[in-house]
């Protein structure tokens, strides 16, 4: 069973000593090898399945120290805006430690997986007819002027929970990758992986992606009306923008756009060939490494170990999955008919 992570790494995290832990036992995610993907780019790559945390996406490493921290600190209740995986995480950690969640989308913009869970978890759900840029600046004015925690990635404690990642990847290859691939939506993760690496010494290239439609770190200004089939990263204006770029330029690596095209082909691949089903937004990571190689800083060998981030799971969003997928057989209850099927 995989041991809490801020059991694992409390002596990293900031929280406070009488802090309570309100945990589902996140982290610990697999780190798998990609034959085909590795074959295809000329390097060693493995990918970070962050679909494997509890509510299926790598908000629950930063959502442990959030809530944890918002309980200890007296809270009642939780908000958020979200494109659906924060939502699904702040209504199961809220559940858990018996504080109310709010959470507010984009209406009709979130995966159907991700509205589910956050139902189910009994979070108050609020469609935003607007979108996530515009939910995300309500729930802000909401929390500077009402007793209620907001635990978006502009929360440092989502940060410092998420940068676990990090020590995860370093422990279990034994030493830095040389190049970490990660889509980008509204920069918090490549923040907090930035910083995990930087707090053990590591530096490998950041290669950030944004789907064309939603790039604003790659065109350098807000996108007003962000579209893309990865409907977690349809963000248009990062909260965190120069922490990412900083990030960026630091590692020495490179921020850039994937066209829908491209995350589909890649979710695509991931699936019918590495046997890993994600969400369409994470596998930007991997389009974007297919599309735009592993450039290195100039005199530089090509990196030879790449992680990529495969932050939520394909269950997520039955919808894309079955737009994308072939059809299903309907065969009559009749051993000849199935045989037919089954070996014509
Ligand atoms: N991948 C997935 C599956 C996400 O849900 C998100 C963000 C990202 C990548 C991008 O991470 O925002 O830290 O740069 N989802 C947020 C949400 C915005 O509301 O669930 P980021």
């Amino acid at each position: 069973m995989p041991v809490p992570l801020i059991e694992r790494y409390r002596h990293r995290l900031s929280l406070e000593p009488g802090d309570p832990v309100v945990t589902l036992n996140e982290g610990s995610t697999p780190l798998v090898e990609a034959p085909v993907i590795s074959e295809r780019v000329g390097a060693r790559v493995l990918l970070k399945l962050e679909g494997a945390n509890p509510t299926g996406s790598f908000k629950d490493r930063g959502m442990t120290v959030a809530v944890s921290r918002a309980l200890g600190a007296g809270a009642a209740a939780v908000i958020c805006a979200s494109t659906g995986n924060t939502a699904a995480s702040a209504a199961a950690y809220a559940a858990r430690a018996g504080l109310r969640g709010v959470v507010i989308v984009p209406e009709g913009k979130i995966a159907i997986g991700k509205l589910a869970q956050a139902l189910m978890h009994g979070a108050r759900v609020i469609a935003l007819r607007g979108n996530f840029d515009q939910a995300l600046e309500i729930v802000r004015a909401l929390s500077d002027a009402h007793p209620v925690e907001l635990v978006n990635s502009v929360n440092p404690y989502r940060i410092e929970g998420q940068k676990t990642a990090a020590f995860e990847v370093v422990e279990e290859l034994g030493e830095p990758p040389d190049a970490l691939a990660i889509p980008v939506g509204n920069a918090g993760n490549v923040t907090a992986w930035f910083r995990g690496f930087g707090e053990i010494g590591a530096a490998p290239l950041l290669y950030g992606f944004q789907a064309e439609g939603a790039a604003p770190l790659v065109r350098g200004a807000p996108v007003a009306n962000p579209e893309t089939v990865a409907s977690a990263i349809r963000i248009g204006n990062p909260a965190r923008w120069e922490e990412a770029m900083a990030a960026f330029t630091t590692s020495r690596g490179r921020i850039e756009a994937v066209s829908d095209e491209q995350i589909l082909a890649a979710y695509h691949l991931l699936a019918s060939r590495e046997g890993v089903f994600c969400e369409p937004a994470s596998a930007a990571a991997v389009a974007g490494i297919l599309a735009h190689g592993l450039p290195a800083p100039e005199g530089e060998p090509t990196p030879q170990t790449v992680v990529c981030v495969l932050t939520g799971h394909g269950l997520k969003d039955p919808d894309t999955a079955l737009g994308k997928a072939p059809a299903v057989i309907g065969c009559d209850a009749e051993l000849a008919a199935v045989e037919r099927l089954v070996f014509d």
